[in-house]
């Protein structure tokens, strides 16, 4: 008999003592995954694609799938019971939980549409979480409760809709999929203990930056380049879905690194990626599966956020690969 996500989460409380509100909670963002998946499966049949005619905090077109995501995480999340505050890429400020609701001892941060780009043109796009404890549970959250570093995370995950529906969850004891089986609308455990491999053969950075990278990505990208003649002496293979759900993804299953450095564009920004809701729940789950994030100087998890909002330059994925980068880095 297949597993599913509820009976997953049973074994846990009883056998690792899986804090059964983190629990609900879990299963409160599970069910908004359902109900994104199911938009996104209508998509123009239930007038979800294009643009919402607004921009959010970073100052990004808004599309109307952002919006709607945005809303049904916020909407499950609160009837959890299970947080005294979120906050989302699509929401300038902290958000708390409505007078009528229950709070609980926990904050999320969430990224609720990844990969917005590719949303009107069918392709893999997803969602992700950090869950992390608040300090103090109490009615009303502010921005420093969520400036904890991601080694706080006491889960993480994503969830992506391509072709099939799957969530990935870690508790900090590895990495498991889920398969959502349209016909039940369930969540099955269809992988466990996922594990990244050591060593590269493919690598995922957007190219059309190259003139603003710096010197140590640089350097190390043009040795992947370089292939078999090269200082590496094997060839490379390149991907990119513009989607970070969609690399990871991929990197759990067939290895690799993934890229979002920092570049001279704008100085302001120190890389595109937002460290609570994109860079810290995906480090948490590189690393429970065995592989590595850093920004070049700092593992990812070990940085202390200055704000909600904030953007970090991003590597990760086969420890090897994150190593010989971050070593550059050094040089
Ligand atoms: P979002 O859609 O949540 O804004 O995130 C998009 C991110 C990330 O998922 C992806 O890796 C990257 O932006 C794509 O950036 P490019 O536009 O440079 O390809
Ligand atoms: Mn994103
Ligand atoms: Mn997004």
């Amino acid at each position: 008999m297949a597993t599913t996500l509820s009976q997953y989460l049973a074994r846990e409380e009883s056998l690792h003592e899986l804090d059964p509100v983190l629990a609900r909670l879990i299963t409160s963002v599970s069910e908004a995954c359902k109900t994104i998946s199911h938009k996104v499966r209508q998509g123009a049949l239930a007038g979800v694609l294009g643009l919402a005619g607004t921009e959010n905090v970073q100052g990004e077109d808004q599309k109307k799938l952002d919006i709607i995501s945005n809303d049904i995480f916020v909407d499950a999340v609160v009837r959890s019971g299970a947080v005294c505050g979120m906050v989302s890429e699509e929401v300038p400020e902290v958000m708390s939980v409505p007078d009528e609701f229950p709070v609980g001892p926990y904050l999320i941060a969430f990224d609720p549409l990844d990969g917005s780009s590719n949303i009107d043109i069918n392709v893999s796009i997803g969602s992700i979480f950090s869950v992390m404890p608040a300090v103090r549970p109490k009615r009303t959250a502010v921005d420093a409760d969520f400036l904890q570093p991601g080694r706080n995370q006491v889960a993480a995950g994503y969830c992506m809709y391509g072709p099939q529906t799957q969530l990935c969850l870690t508790f900090g004891r590895g990495v498991v999929f889920f398969t959502l089986d349209p016909s039940t609308g369930t969540f099955v455990l269809t992988q466990e203990d996922v594990r990244v491999a050591p060593a590269a053969k493919e690598f995922a950075i957007n190219c059309s930056n190259m003139r603003h990278w710096e010197a140590p990505v640089r350097r190390y990208i043009d040795e992947l380049l370089a292939g078999k003649t090269g200082p590496r002496g094997k060839d490379f293979n390149m991907r990119w879905v513009a989607a970070m759900v969609a690399e990871v993804h991929r990197i759990l299953q067939r290895g690799g690194i993934f890229l979002y450095p920092r570049d001279n564009r704008d100085p302001a920004k120190p890389g595109k990626l937002r460290l609570l809701y994109e860079a810290n729940p995906m480090s948490m789950i590189m690393e429970n599966a065995g592989g590595a994030s850093t920004n070049g100087h700092t593992p990812i998890l070990d940085i202390v956020p200055e704000k909600i909002h904030q953007r970090v330059a991003v590597m990760l994925g086969a420890r090897e690969e994150v190593d010989l980068v971050t070593s550059y880095h050094k040089a």
